[in-house]
C-alpha cells in the first residue's frame, strides 16, 4: 500500500465556546481560547492506494491540490471560523475541524485505486490532531 500526502496552509480566526454553557463557565473551560484569536493552520491530507499502472501515481497531486482548495482552503482561509457554514453549531477546536474536513473530503477522495486515509491538522507548530474516520 502507498500513502501520499499533500500539505496546505491557511490562516483563520476563531473563538472556542460551548453555547450551552454560561459566559463564566466558557471562560473557565477555554481560558484564553474563549477570546477571539487566530492561527496559522497547516493541513496534511493523506491518501492511501495503489499506483495506477498507467500513470504510476496513486492520485495526481495537482488534482488533490485543486480539490483541497475548492472543498477546504477557499472556505476557511482568512475567515472567522465560528461564522462560516462549515462550522455552523460546531465549536471549531482542532479536533472538530479535523472531523469536519474528513467529512467534506471522504466522498470526493474516493477512487477505484485510492481513498482518504488521514486528516492531520496543525493548529500550532507543536499541537496537531489526526483523524482517520471510524478507525
Ligand atoms: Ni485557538
Amino acid at each position: 500500500m502507498l500513502y501520499i500526502t499533500r500539505r496546505e496552509h491557511f490562516s483563520a480566526s476563531h473563538t472556542l465556546k460551548n453555547d450551552s454553557l454560561s459566559e463564566s463557565e466558557n471562560e473557565q473551560l477555554f481560558g484564553k481560547c474563549n477570546s477571539f484569536h487566530g492561527h496559522n493552520y497547516y493541513l496534511e491530507i493523506t491518501i492511501k492506494g495503489e499506483a495506477d499502472p498507467k500513470s504510476g501515481y496513486v492520485m495526481d497531486l495537482k488534482n488533490l491540490k485543486e480539490i483541497l482548495h475548492e472543498k477546504i482552503v477557499n472556505k476557511v482561509d482568512h475567515k472567522y471560523l465560528n461564522e462560516i457554514e462549515l462550522f455552523k453549531d460546531i465549536n471549531p477546536t482542532t479536533e472538530n475541524m479535523a472531523v469536519v474536513f474528513w467529512n467534506e473530503l471522504k466522498d470526493v477522495l474516493k477512487g477505484e485505486l485510492y481513498e482518504l486515509y488521514a486528516v492531520k491538522l496543525f493548529e500550532t507548530e507543536k499541537n496537531s490532531v489526526i483523524y482517520k474516520g471510524n478507525e
